[in-house]
């Protein structure tokens, strides 16, 4: 098994009272180094639930995860956290940027956590990529959405992730910003890992070496 990702029969159940939600069901895919990929699909489909899985943030009710032939979800939650924090990159939905910090310092966070050092010039030339060299010093409430979203992109990037789980990472942008931004993310993590981008763009997802869509619980490949 060589791939950076092995997703192995998924599904997900949420139950809330007496119903039960079946959002996911036998999934399986894998996803090789360095490849990209889009999901699409309509919103209440599972595609963030799907993410979360994939990055060890949440448990499947069946199934397994092998991240580099680890299964993540039989491992302990420390080891868990270790192989998050080493290898895989998140850009949230909701961006959840911690409010005290400059934009600078919220980029740097994934490296202070990781016990590196601050690395504060790797962190400026992130916040340069994603356009926002003028704004290092704000915090998130002096920021517009879409700058915050690109902030929480930086940051994702800033640990070198093997694997970038993002989800919706342009949906708050405009479209001359977003294009941009999904170009910094495409062409950094051709050189350095696997992409999986969650996005309702077409134009964008085409962009992705291979296009999945989430329906009614299954995952179907629709461009390879
Ligand atoms: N913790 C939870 N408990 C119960 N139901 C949940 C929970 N989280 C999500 N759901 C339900 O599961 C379904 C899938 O949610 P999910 O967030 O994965 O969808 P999505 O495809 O990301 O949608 P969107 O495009 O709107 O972000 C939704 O119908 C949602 O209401
Ligand atoms: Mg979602």
């Amino acid at each position: 098994m060589n791939s950076l990702i092995s997703i192995q029969n998924i599904s997900k159940t949420y139950r809330k009272g007496p119903d039960q939600i079946d959002v996911i069901e036998n999934i399986s895919f894998n996803i090789q180094h360095k490849e990209s990929i889009a999901i699409m699909g309509e919103s209440g489909a599972g595609k963030s639930t799907l993410l979360q899985i994939m990055g060890g943030l949440l448990a499947p009710s069946e199934g397994k995860v092998f991240v580099e032939n680890t299964s993540i979800y039989d491992v302990t939650d420390k080891a868990r956290a270790h192989i998050r924090n080493q290898h895989i990159g998140f850009v949230f939905q909701f961006h959840y940027l911690l409010p005290e910090f400059s934009a600078l310092e919220n980029v740097c966070m994934p490296s202070v956590i990781a016990k590196h050092q601050k690395n504060q010039e790797k962190a400026k030339d992130l916040l340069e990529k994603v356009g926002l060299s003028h704004r290092m010093k704000h915090k998130p409430s002096e920021l517009s959405g879409g700058e915050q979203q690109r902030v929480a992109i930086a940051r994702a990037l800033m640990m070198e992730p093997r694997l970038l789980l993002a989800d919706e990472p342009t949906g708050n942008l405009d479209q001359k910003t977003s294009d941009k931004v999904a170009e910094v993310l495409l062409s950094l993590m051709k050189d350095q890992g696997a992409l999986v981008l969650v996005t309702h763009s077409l134009s964008l997802a085409q962009k992705a070496n291979k296009v999945y869509r989430l329906t009614k619980g299954e995952l179907v490949l629709e461009k390879s």
